[in-house]
């Protein structure tokens, strides 16, 4: 699996976080061109982007749409709660994390009235108990759930979830911002109508813009309710379908990399072949974690290959800030924990990494710990 690192990007950290992530040389490289925003071009390229991320979710044809939304993803989710809800809608917000709470912080700025079903940061929501949600409140019109809960990396069933929404009628919506591109969703047989994720994550290129893939027949019902000017997703859309143009300035370089960027997603064998080779780098990491004595947080059963948390060891000579240091000043940075059950760090497996750098990284922690006299209890 080394040959998916590319020499030329071995100054920069090696990068085990959710992203921005280790991206490759030639990704790098497709930025460095000024292209004008309303030049062929560019226009052609997005064009060819829009199509390229339909295919990817297997939703070519005419029933979906995909709307690049300038920004971080965080902006993608509020342009879908700032445009798609109807004036009198109320959302279930089904919440087991951070990106699920951050949804329902969305909806209070927006005063959308919204409900939440909370799970366990360590336990996907049961479908039932979301039926039993839907089924309690009449008023609930739309329904979102995070894909991969990057807070943990636990991984939540939106197939199940999504045909509790379906047989009752409610709108759904689903974040898969860290899982889109390595791990495949149907949109269609889950029954999603809007899926958000960015240009940063499994798709691995650089920071700048978010994606939507909207159901046409529902994003084409919200004409009139959107919240935001800028985050107005049917208005983009009609635009992008227009004259192929963004309505405000557009991430031209981040744009250019993303194009390079999904071009080595086919090249390396599609969506399967990428989540294989984040698996592999999960299951090395797993395995040199465990053996040193870390515990993961996440019960093996629900754990994704894209980012896992470690409980913070209660050895006394164990600091976080200290650990992270000591990688980073070896080219390799880690994640610090997001719970808010427990102190922890994270590892992310995603990006343009393979085996041999998580080797790497593993012989790194093995070092620290020999080196502040830390042993930790293997298999606890
Ligand atoms: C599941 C999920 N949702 C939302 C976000 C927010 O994305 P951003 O930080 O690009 O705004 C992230 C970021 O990691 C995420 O993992």
């Amino acid at each position: 699996m080394a040959q998916h690192v590319d020499p030329s990007s071995n100054t920069d950290p090696l990068l085990f976080t959710p992203g921005p992530l280790t991206t490759s040389g030639s990704v790098k490289r497709a930025m460095q061109r000024d292209l004008g925003s309303r030049d062929q071009r560019f226009v052609e390229t997005v064009a060819r982007i829009r199509a390229r991320l339909l295919a990817l979710a297997g939703a070519e044809g005419d029933r979906f749409a995909s709307i690049l939304v300038q920004g971080a993803g965080t902006f993608g989710i509020e342009s879908v709660f700032a445009s798609c809800t109807p004036p009198d809608g109320k959302w279930l917000i089904v919440a087991n994390g951070a990106y699920g709470e951050r949804m329902v912080q969305m909806l209070d700025r927006l005063a959308v009235p919204c409900a939440v079903m909370r799970s366990p940061e360590d336990r996907p929501p049961e479908a039932a108990a979301v039926a039993s949600a839907l089924d309690a409140d009449s008023r609930i019109t739309h329904l979102a759930i995070v894909h991969c809960e990057t807070t943990t990396g636990i991984m939540n069933d939106i197939g199940a979830v999504g045909h509790v929404a379906r047989e009752r009628g409610r709108r759904y919506f689903v974040d898969a911002m860290s899982s889109f591109g390595a791990i495949e969703i149907d949109p269609d047989a889950c029954g999603i109508d809007y899926l958000v994720s960015s240009s940063n994550k499994c798709i691995e290129g650089v920071p700048g813009f978010s994606f939507v893939i909207a159901r046409r027949e529902a994003l084409s019902s919200t004409r009139g309710w959107a919240r935001s000017l800028s985050l107005d997703l049917l208005a983009s859309l009609e635009q992008f379908e227009k004259n192929g143009q963004f309505r405000f300035t557009p991430p031209t370089h981040a744009i250019l990399a993303f194009d390079q960027a999904l071009t080595e997603l086919v090249d390396e064998g599609g969506v399967a072949a990428r989540g294989a080779r984040y698996r592999q780098n999960r299951e090395v990491l797993h395995r040199g974690m465990t053996s040193m004595g870390f515990r993961a947080f996440l019960d093996e059963a629900v754990q994704g290959p894209i980012i896992s948390t470690y409980l913070l060891p209660e050895d006394g000579a164990f600091e976080f800030g200290d650990f992270y240091d000591y990688l980073s000043n070896r080219n390799l940075v880690i994640y610090p924990g997001k719970l808010t059950q427990a102190p922890s760090f994270r590892i992310g497996t995603i990006g343009r990494i393979a085996a041999d750098d998580i080797e790497r990284l593993l012989g790194a922690i093995a070092d620290f710990l020999a080196e502040r006299g830390i042993h930790l209890d293997a298999g606890t």
